[in-house]
């Protein structure tokens, strides 16, 4: 299976597919990473993928007349690399109408809180201010939503005292990890369906 990974950031999610995918061999993992794009220039994602080899693209909003010509631009550029399966770990936009007709079924995203609790960019920071004493990460399958597709994996972490909300997105990120690189070699070695908001994993 052939993946295109999107990243935001410092990119450590991709780095766990990266690591696990050159550990186990691509053959046995299931699936081979072949291009990794981001909205924007200069973030540590891209250097990890262009350390490993791969071919980057960045699509950045401001270089489009509007967030239409944004997303078909950014499906173009997905889909030069014909992926089985498109991995949002870490990306930052919300797609478009575009995108989801290419890539809906296909795409899916990491998120560090318990969806439905905590949805949007700041999942961590409103599950510490909420006071919530359990959150966590949850890998799901990308709809017209945020953060509202059919969830397919979650992983629990305990919220400390003293977390700040670089701590415990840290203490999340451990278990994201770990969730997002078993849960891509799943659908990509056994085949899924979707049924509704049910995940089914062959
Ligand atoms: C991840 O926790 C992801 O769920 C959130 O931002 C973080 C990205 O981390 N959207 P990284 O770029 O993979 O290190």
């Amino acid at each position: 299976r052939r993946l295109v990974v999107l990243v935001s950031g410092s990119g450590t999610n991709l780095q766990a597919l990266l690591d696990e995918i050159a550990a186990t061999g691509a053959e046995a993992y299931g699936a081979e990473i072949v291009a990794v794009g981001a909205d924007r220039e200069g973030i540590e994602g891209i250097v990890r993928a262009e350390r490993a080899g791969l071919p980057t693209f960045v699509c950045r909003v401001k270089d489009f007349a509007d967030r239409q010509e944004w997303d078909a631009a950014l499906a173009e550029a997905v889909a030069a690399h014909e992926p089985d399966l498109v991995v949002s770990a870490g990306f930052m936009k919300i797609v478009g109408k575009e995108f989801l007709a290419r890539f809906g079924g296909r795409f899916v995203n990491t998120h560090p809180a318990l969806l439905p609790s905590f949805p949007g960019a700041h999942g961590v920071r409103d599950a510490l201010a909420y006071g919530a004493r359990v959150t966590g990460c949850t890998v799901h399958f990308v709809d017209d939503g945020v953060d509202t597709g059919p969830i397919i994996a979650q992983g629990v972490v305990e919220v400390r005292d003293e977390d700040d909300e670089s701590a415990l997105h840290e203490r999340i990120k451990e278990v994201e990890r770990r969730l997002l690189v078993e849960v891509v070699g799943r659908l990509a070695r056994n085949g899924y369906r979707i049924e509704g908001r049910k995940v089914v994993i062959q």
